[in-house]
């Protein structure tokens, strides 16, 4: 493939996994894609991150049709997470660099990964302000600790004006083409959200700090360059209200139903709770866990302010896709959100205390007691449903309002 130069100098050195369908637990419909880059100056080659090891062959073809790999003098490791580093002893193998730059902590997690081989390799520790020359391109690091692993980083390339920034800005997202303004806009937004919802949402406070601090860098940028997906050259502001808007957890008048059933009486009283939110105007998606991944949900929860969650009792319990669901966002951590639980029941009827339990724990604001109905819903039941939800509308618009 003919190499692809992002800017002057600049090549993308990425891997398209068109058939990755599961990241630790993230539903990846649409593959991945693994990027690095390499960076020619005038006086040194630099390479940026490498692949998951699977696409080792695959990363070496693409580099050699880039440069003789053996003239590659720098490594920069911005991540240790295996989707970048897996490659890394193979690669350091291969090129046998003169210089691998990395963060501390990422020295750390490579010594926890590969063991004591990774204290033979020549590192050199860089934090946030340091600067590397290759020669008419100057590498400026900028440590982006959590955004996704303690020893994740950024580089920024000052002369053209690119920020290479790892997981930040990426999509779990395999194309055939590489840059915003290729890339069906409406998949790609919707890629970004489902990335930062499942990714990085339970650093929200970390992206806030970090936006503002590279806001008040005062650097321009041109061209950003994430290792997932699709290279932003045309809508760099576009992405970056984007992700202030999810980091301050914005949201819109928008709600999540989302529900398991056993004989279809909560997925009857889902759908009456659904009908009185759409009566009021609210936007509203309604998730069967039975054939609803619990990463797209998290996808839609990100902007939603009202979550309603349903399940029958299942043996003083609920059902275990629930458990599932509740245990997913819990560590995901959304905030400014209202709630409210349903269910039906046989004799005990467990299931909506303990859901409200689980809303309180994730700092939902419940908004309505919730409703539970013994084995099948009646007529006034679901009078009963559709006056909750519009209820939670209400509360939706006010949470809104504040
Ligand atoms: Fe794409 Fe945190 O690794």
């Amino acid at each position: 493939m003919t190499p692809l130069e992002i800017k002057p100098g600049i090549f993308w050195a990425g891997v398209l996994d068109w058939t990755l369908r599961d990241f630790h637990g993230y539903s990846t419909e649409k593959g991945s894609t693994y990027n690095a880059y390499v960076v020619k100056g005038r006086d040194k080659i630099a390479l940026f991150d490498t692949v998951k090891t699977t696409h080792f062959d695959e990363f070496i073809e693409r580099l050699e049709e880039i440069v003789d790999v053996e003239k590659i003098d720098y490594i920069v490791v911005n991540h240790a997470e295996m989707d970048h580093s897996g490659s890394l002893p193979m690669v350091v193998d291969r090129v046998k660099p003169e210089k691998i730059f990395l963060s501390k902590p990422c020295k750390d997690a490579l010594i926890a990964h590969f063991g004591d081989v990774v204290e033979s390799w020549p590192l050199q520790i860089v934090a946030t302000g340091d600067e590397v020359s290759l020669g008419g391109k100057t590498i400026s690091f900028i440590e982006a600790r959590m955004l996704h692993w303690p020893d994740s980083m950024f580089s920024y390339i000052k002369e053209d004006r690119v920020l290479i920034s790892n997981d930040g800005f990426g999509q779990h997202y395999s194309t055939s083409v590489r840059f915003d303004d290729e890339a069906d806009w409406g998949e790609l937004m919707h890629q970004s959200a489902k990335y930062y919802a499942n990714i990085l949402l339970p650093y929200s406070p970390i992206m806030l700090k970090k936006l503002d601090e590279i806001g008040s860098m005062n650097i321009e940028i041109d061209m950003i360059a994430p290792d997932h997906g699709i290279i932003w050259r045309s809508h760099i502001p576009e992405i970056l209200s984007a992700y202030r808007k999810w980091a301050e957890g914005k949201c819109l008048d928008k709600a999540v139903v989302t529900y398991d059933t056993m004989w279809h009486s909560t997925e009857n009283m889902a759908r009456h709770i659904a009908e009185g939110l759409i009566n009021k105007g609210i936007e509203t998606h309604v998730m069967d866990l039975r054939v609803t991944h619990h990463s797209d949900v998290m996808t839609e929860i990100l902007d939603a302010r009202g979550l309603l969650l349903g399940s029958p009792t299942l043996n003083t319990g609920y059902l275990p896709r629930m458990a599932d669901l509740v245990c997913y966002v819990k560590g995901l951590r959304p905030i400014k959100k209202v709630g409210a639980a349903f269910g039906s029941y046989g004799w005990a009827g467990e299931s909506l205390k303990l859901l409200n339990q689980e809303l309180e724990a994730m700092k939902i604001n419940i908004v309505h007691p919730g409703i539970k109905v013994k084995y099948v819903p009646r007529e006034s039941d679901l009078h009963e449903c559709f006056a909750m939800g519009e209820s939670v509308a209400e509360a939706i618009y006010e949470a809104n309002k504040a």
